[in-house]
């Protein structure tokens, strides 16, 4: 994502790009695709690595302090096996045996940079889902998507929020942050890329956008 643009139009780019980072992102928020988000590219950055999709600044509705868009996309590797290893673990299992609801998972799920699992590491998503949902494969998903890479190290974003499963995208929201994401809203968006039920395996696509200060 660094470019080599002249100082006397890095301005001018980086409210361009931020135009275009929103106009996308709305329009990836009511599309099952999250391609378009790939081809944004910001003049403002210099040094992000590879799973920072675009990071600009944004006036926000107010006008007042300014606000950074934070595009990024990276997988989330769930191993529910019963591997010694697996990173998720039930700890309380269902009301009954005919629907999953009830049943509570930990997790401390690394994210990776592609769907690979042996593709880099970029962090750790830790804490828990619930199955809420007696009719659905729904669950409430509370988690501390934790950066172990690059200028994102040590900080953190909270996600709340309700996941179908089986829907094509997820949407959660994003409720917070720590360190560069401290004050952070947004959402999340959730694809599955891989799903194997019976083995315990399945890997999730994170575009998470962050607005942050
Ligand atoms: C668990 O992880 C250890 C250390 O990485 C490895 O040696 C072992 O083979 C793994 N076990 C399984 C069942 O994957
Ligand atoms: C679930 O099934 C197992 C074995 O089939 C049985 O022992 C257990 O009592 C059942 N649990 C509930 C909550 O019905
Ligand atoms: C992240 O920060 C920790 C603590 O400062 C450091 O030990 C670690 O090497 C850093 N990781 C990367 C990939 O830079």
């Amino acid at each position: 994502m660094a470019n080599s643009y002249p100082i006397s139009t890095t301005l001018f780019l980086s409210i361009l790009s931020t135009s275009v980072a929103l106009m996308t992102t709305s329009i990836i928020s009511s599309s099952p695709l999250t391609t378009k988000a790939a081809a944004i590219t910001n003049p403002v950055s210099h040094h992000h690595d590879d799973y920072v999709i675009s990071s600009g600044e944004d006036h926000g509705p107010s006008g007042g302090k300014r606000q950074q868009l934070t595009h990024l996309r990276f997988y989330w590797q769930n191993d529910a096996s019963s591997s010694p290893n697996a990173t998720d673990v039930v700890v309380v299992q269902p009301v009954s045996n005919s629907s999953a609801f009830g049943c509570i998972s930990m997790m401390d799920d690394p994210l990776t940079v592609g769907p690979s699992l042996g593709s880099a590491l970029v962090g750790r998503a830790q804490g828990f889902y619930a199955c809420a949902s007696r009719e659905a494969f729904g669950l409430l998903m509370a988690m501390n998507l934790v950066l172990l890479r690059g200028e994102y190290n040590g900080s953190s974003v909270t996600v709340l929020g309700r996941n179908e499963v089986p829907l094509k995208v997820r949407e959660l929201p994003v409720v917070g942050g720590t360190g560069v994401f401290r004050m952070a809203t947004g959402y999340a968006l959730l694809t599955t890329s891989f799903f194997d039920p019976a083995a315990g395996i399945a890997v999730v696509e994170y575009n998470v956008y962050i607005w942050h200060y």
